[in-house]
C-alpha cells in the first residue's frame, strides 16, 4: 500500500514508518515548515518531500493522488484537518497522539497529564475525522508516569510506545482495505 505522511516537526515517528515499512512503500511526505527534521530525515532516506505552508488542502490532496496515496498518516501535523482532505480519503488518514484518548484531546498533553496527576499515560493512534482528536480507536499503548517526570522524560517514554503501535496500526489499516 502507497503510505503519504505529513508532519510538522522533527519526524522520528515518520522515519520511523520509513524503515519500518516495506521498501517503496512511503512515497511522500507533506512537511509545513522549512527545514524541519521531518525534511531532514526525508533528503537522508531519499523520501520525496514536498513543503506546503499555506493550508493549502487542494495541493496537498493533489500531491498524494498523484503519488497513488491510499493512506495518509499524520505524524506531528501540527494542525487542523478540513473535511475537504477527509472526504478525499475517506477512513484513509490516520493520526498519533501523545494520550491516552479520549483524555487529554489537543495540545500541550503531557504537560496536562503531569498537571492531572495521572498515574499512567500513553499514546493512541485513531482515525481522523472533522472532530479533534476523536475518530475511532485502532490501537493505544500505555506508559507509567514515575516520580520526578518532566515533559522531556516522560515524552521520551511516550515516543518510545509510538514507535511501536504506529507500524502495528498501519499494519492492521491495512488489512482492513
Ligand atoms: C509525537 O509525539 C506525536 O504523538 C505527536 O507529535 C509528535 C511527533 O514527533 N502527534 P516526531 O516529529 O515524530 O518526532
Amino acid at each position: 500500500m502507497k503510505i503519504g505522511v505529513m508532519c510538522s516537526g522533527n519526524g522520528s515517528n515518520f522515519e520511523n514508518i520509513v524503515r519500518t515499512c516495506r521498501t517503496d512503500e512511503v512515497v511522500l511526505m507533506i512537511y509545513n515548515k522549512k527545514d524541519c527534521g521531518a525534511y531532514k530525515r526525508a533528503s537522508k532516506l531519499g523520501i520525496s518531500s514536498c513543503l506546503i505552508r499555506s493550508n493549502d488542502e487542494a495541493k496537498i490532496i493533489r500531491e498524494f493522488m498523484w503519488a497513488g496515496v491510499e493512506l495518509i498518516v499524520l505524524a506531528g501535523w501540527m494542525r487542523i484537518v478540513t473535511p475537504h482532505l477527509i472526504d478525499a480519503f475517506p477512513r484513509r488518514i490516520i493520526n498519533i497522539h501523545p494520550s491516552l484518548l479520549p483524555k487529554h484531546k489537543g495540545l500541550n498533553v503531557v504537560q496536562r497529564a503531569l498537571d492531572a496527576g495521572d498515574t499512567v499515560a500513553g499514546c493512541t493512534v485513531h482515525y481522523v475525522t472533522e472532530e479533534l482528536d476523536s475518530g475511532d480507536i485502532i490501537l493505544q499503548a500505555e506508559v507509567p508516569i514515575i516520580e520526578n517526570d518532566t515533559v522531556e522524560t516522560l515524552t521520551r517514554r511516550i515516543q518510545l510506545k509510538e514507535y511501536c503501535i504506529l507500524p502495528q496500526a498501519i499494519d492492521h489499516v491495512k488489512h482492513k482495505v
